[in-house]
């Protein structure tokens, strides 16, 4: 870890030459700044903690909608199931995609946009559902590679935040993720939306009919309680006090925890500006764990599953590097420096609660190191990509 950063201490010290404010106005001007320096993360803050609120609305009212699609893409028989998407919504895509295969056992795979966009090609999509997932659906790469594929005779679905979108009129079925408005332009609450949004999706195809099996409908009732718990106990806020000098993290997990894995250090990348690396845990035996030492924190998603069960040897692999490890997960396991609580579900469901305190660290973490993760230096809420 670092010491703090250089000049760190005259942060408040008047810039060179700049004329300065009387003295009664300092103190209006210095109450001003702590009030501006008060709400910066608020907007982020209140975009996690609203997630139970958000899943519990799409449990009660966005169910319907997803089974009527489900149904539609369970009648057509897609041979494959094929996602586009970037950051944080690729993530969610990634997700689905191990779905897919799991749960539906039909390959999947993420489609380049470049492919369509760049390198004018045009796959032969015809037996391919094509997914496109995207909160603002305003990215035009997704909306190109959507109308490619419809034109090819793939069944065409774009999951998405704003059904007024380019992308969800490209596309035949659209599925509103029901996030409401995002107040910061990192994605927190999106991202969980859209990860419910596609399990929902995948758990209807799966039984043919759109809807979900009961005993699924059951477990998945009960997130949003487990998410409020787990946003309301996870102890990230103290965790990120003592990771306020890291210069890197590396993050992983396997399965359905890799995309939670990427998303975490995408989180760090966009808040603190952190560079972050993620793996998967096999990929980091294969080379990267030889960059870990006592001073690279390691975030590491090890759930209660199969997944979960294929990070212990990871895990020993970093004890034996005396790796700093955070495990974040249902259980203490050996090694660990820290463990951020999440509870032992399905590992499905838990990769929509293990995201949860990952971001509530970003945040914390951005505030400490004296960032608005609000509002990221140089980004902007809608990304157009070509
Ligand atoms: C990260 C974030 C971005 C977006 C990406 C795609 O917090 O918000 O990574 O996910 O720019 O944007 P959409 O999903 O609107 O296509």
């Amino acid at each position: 870890m670092n010491e703090p950063r250089v000049g760190e201490a005259d942060a408040t010290a008047p810039a060179d030459g700049q004329p300065q404010a009387p003295a009664h106005e300092q103190g209006r001007e210095s109450e001003a700044t702590a009030r501006e320096q008060r709400r910066e993360g608020e907007g982020m803050a209140a975009d996690i903690a609203e997630q139970p609120a958000v899943m519990a609305g799409m449990l009660d009212h966005g169910r319907d909608d997803i089974a009527t699609v489900a149904a539609r893409v369970a009648e057509r028989r897609p041979r494959s199931i094929v996602f586009t998407a970037r950051g944080t919504s690729d993530h969610a895509a990634l997700y689905a995609a191990y779905l897919t295969e799991i749960r539906l056992g039909l390959p999947a795979s993420l489609a380049s946009p470049s492919v369509v966009t760049v390198y004018d090609s045009r796959p032969d999509w015809s037996d391919s559902l094509v997914i496109a997932v995207s909160q603002s659906g305003g990215s035009p790469d997704l909306a190109q590679v959507v109308a490619a594929a419809r034109a090819s005779g793939a069944l065409t679905l774009a999951v998405t935040n704003n059904p007024e979108s380019r992308l969800a009129g490209e596309a035949e079925l659209h599925l509103d993720i029901r996030a409401g408005h995002e107040r910061a332009v990192a994605a927190t609450k999106t991202y969980t939306a859209e990860l419910l949004t596609l399990l929902l999706l995948i758990e209807g195809i799966r039984t043919g009919t759109g809807r979900i099996d009961p005993a699924e409908a059951a477990a998945l009732d009960k997130l949003p309680e487990l998410a409020h718990d787990v946003l309301d106990g996870s102890g990230a806020a103290e965790l990120a006090g003592r990771y306020r000098f890291a210069d890197r993290f590396v993050t992983t997990g396997r399965g359905y925890a890799y995309p939670t894995a990427r998303e975490t250090a995408l989180k760090l990348m966009e808040t603190s500006y952190l560079p972050s690396l993620a793996f998967s845990g096999a990929d980091l035996l294969h080379g990267p764990l030889a960059m870990t030492d006592p001073g690279v924190p390691v975030l590491a998603v090890v759930g209660s599953g199969p997944g979960g069960h294929a990070m212990w040897n990871v895990l020993t692999q970093l004890g034996r590097q005396r790796a700093d490890v955070v495990v974040v997960g249902a259980a203490d396991l050996p090694g660990q420096t820290a463990r951020l609580r999440t509870p032992a579900v399905d590992e499905r469901l838990a990769a929509i609660l293990d995201i949860l305190p990952l971001q509530q660290l970003a945040l914390h973490l951005a505030i400490e190191r004296g960032e608005n993760p609000d509002a990221p230096r140089g980004l902007k809420k809608v990304t157009e990509t070509t």
